[in-house]
């Protein structure tokens, strides 16, 4: 059985001071949660966040890594940097990253290498868009999101990846694929995963479904078989929602 893994995605949202707060807030909240429970803050929160969840049930995570360990590469942060500060879990390939950033598979791929060679847990994510929905080219591009992404692993590094399946048309539109749509593309990518990598680590590997999942859509999303979990952004936000979401099945 694959533990679910709940993780908050606060995006450009939050100052150490304000982070202070919600995590003071919710770590009680969440103590007795039966999912992994993660964080992912701005880099300016890291050292606040780690301080405080110390001893807890709650992980650290950043929102993106370089694939370099040092070097001429301005504003970028390396996985020893992150691991040096108490980071633990990284989302890398994000659709803002993709949309916004000049992210693509190809460096996708070069930062989860770095990742998990630095012992890291990537958060992969794949998604299509509304038009690529529309088109059915949903299963064909998840699942080439996911293997390239992958290239080069061992299979053990695999069956401790996170992947996130975010369809980018539910991603802070309050619109969320149907639990059936999202059981179904999970499905698709732990089937691709399966047919290149095999069943053992097709059945280890924790998908999660992430695109405003919250406190009232928790429960149905978590209910499908192939869903392990959530990566939540605007419900993350406050503690008594995220930590609804975490403690989905109390
Ligand atoms: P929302 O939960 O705000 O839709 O964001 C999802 C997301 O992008 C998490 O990474």
């Amino acid at each position: 059985m694959r533990k679910p893994i709940i993780a908050g995605n606060w995006k450009m949202n939050k100052n150490p001071k304000q982070a202070e707060e919600i995590v003071t807030e919710l770590i009680p909240l969440v103590k007795e949660a039966n999912a992994d429970v993660v964080v992912c803050v701005p880099a300016v929160c890291y050292s606040t966040v780690a301080n405080l969840v110390k001893n807890t049930n709650i992980k650290l995570g950043a929102q993106n890594v370089h694939w370099e360990v040092s070097g001429a590469f301005t504003g970028e942060l390396s996985a020893d940097m992150l691991k040096s500060v108490g980071v633990e879990y990284v989302i890398i390939g994000h659709s803002e990253r993709r949309q916004y950033f000049g992210e693509t598979d190809r460096t996708v791929n070069l930062r989860v290498k770095a990742a998990v060679n630095a012992g890291l847990i990537p958060i992969i994510c794949v998604g299509e868009s509304k038009m690529e929905r529309e088109n059915n080219y949903t299963n064909a591009l998840v699942s080439y999101q996911t293997l390239i992404a992958l290239k080069g692993l061992t299979n053990d590094q695999i069956k401790n990846c996170v992947i996130a399946y975010e369809p980018v048309w539910a991603i802070g539109t309050g619109l969320v694929a149907t639990d059936e749509q999202a059981n179904e593309t999970i499905g698709v990518i732990r089937k691709a995963i399966n047919d290149n990598y095999g069943k053992d680590v097709a059945d280890a590997v924790r998908i999660q479904y992430g695109g405003s999942m919250n406190p009232s859509n928790v429960k149905g999303l978590m209910a499908q078989p192939e869903i392990d979990g959530g990566l939540i952004g605007g419900a993350s936000l406050k503690a008594q929602d995220f930590s609804k979401v975490v403690c989905f099945d109390k």
